[in-house]
């Protein structure tokens, strides 16, 4: 069973950065900071995150005491509740999409970012759900949960969203990753898509062909299969 215990700031320099202070200090799994608002909200690949208020913005600290081999995949867990939230709070025929690694997408546009980060043993989960306002003049398109019909607050979707991440995390440290990428697949773009991968300075297309069993990448190129372990994808050559 997964408890959290949620602090809750007005602004905040980014929930990462404290929950990064907190673990240095021993705080235990489960501990959670959220915030309003964050005046230096840190996205992946060293992007900034757009984070007005209006927005969810938490950091969880975990510590699940499996392997650090395993701590990837929590990636992926993550996307998974995120994705269950964003299902439970649009209405009922919109459903959330996952892109590689930890995107929620919702009709292409993506709703919500997840940043992972290791403070010694303990596993920091970054999650910023777009609920109300979604940045303009980005390269890419992105979305909120209003625009999309749905009705949330923000204290209820950081609720439902650490109730599907207590199930998950109890289904991962049960069965292990298999069932996890199994679901991340069903929700991911189909297999033989075109795709196009970044990675290390390196831009690759190919297709789609899953998920390998530690989390990285199967992209199949003209030069046969490659793995991709770390960096971003878009659809399309
Ligand atoms: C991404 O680039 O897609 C990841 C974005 C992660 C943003 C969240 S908002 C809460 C937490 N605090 C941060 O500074 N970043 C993460």
């Amino acid at each position: 069973m997964h408890r959290f215990s949620v602090t809750h700031h007005k602004m905040i320099g980014s929930t990462n950065d404290e929950a990064r202070r907190l673990a240095a200090e021993g705080a235990p799994h489960g501990t959670v900071v959220h915030a309003d608002e964050q005046s230096s909200g840190r996205g992946r690949l060293a992007h900034t995150w757009f984070s007005p208020p209006g927005n969810l913005y938490i950091s969880i600290v975990l510590r699940t005491g499996q392997p650090p081999s395993r701590t990837a995949e929590l990636s992926f867990v993550t996307a998974l509740a995120v994705a269950d939230t964003v299902d439970t709070l649009l209405p009922h025929q919109t459903r959330a999409r996952l892109k590689w690694p930890n995107d929620v997408l919702v009709d292409g546009a993506k709703i919500a970012g997840i940043l992972l980060e290791q403070v010694d043993e303990a596993t920091i989960i970054g999650i910023g759900l777009n609920v109300l306002q979604a940045p303009a003049n980005i390269a890419y398109k992105a979305t909120t949960i209003v625009a999309c019909g749905g009705i949330a607050s923000v204290d209820g979707a950081r609720d439902i969203l650490l109730d599907h991440l207590g199930c998950h995390l109890e289904v991962w440290s049960r069965d292990g990753f298999g069932p996890v990428r199994d679901q991340w697949l069903e929700r991911s773009y189909p297999i033989g898509a075109t795709i196009r991968a970044n990675s290390g300075g390196e831009s690759v297309a190919g297709a789609f062909a899953g998920m390998d069993a530690d989390g990285a990448l199967l992209l199949d190129t003209p030069s046969g299969r490659r793995r991709i372990v770390a960096g971003d994808v878009t659809l399309g050559a």
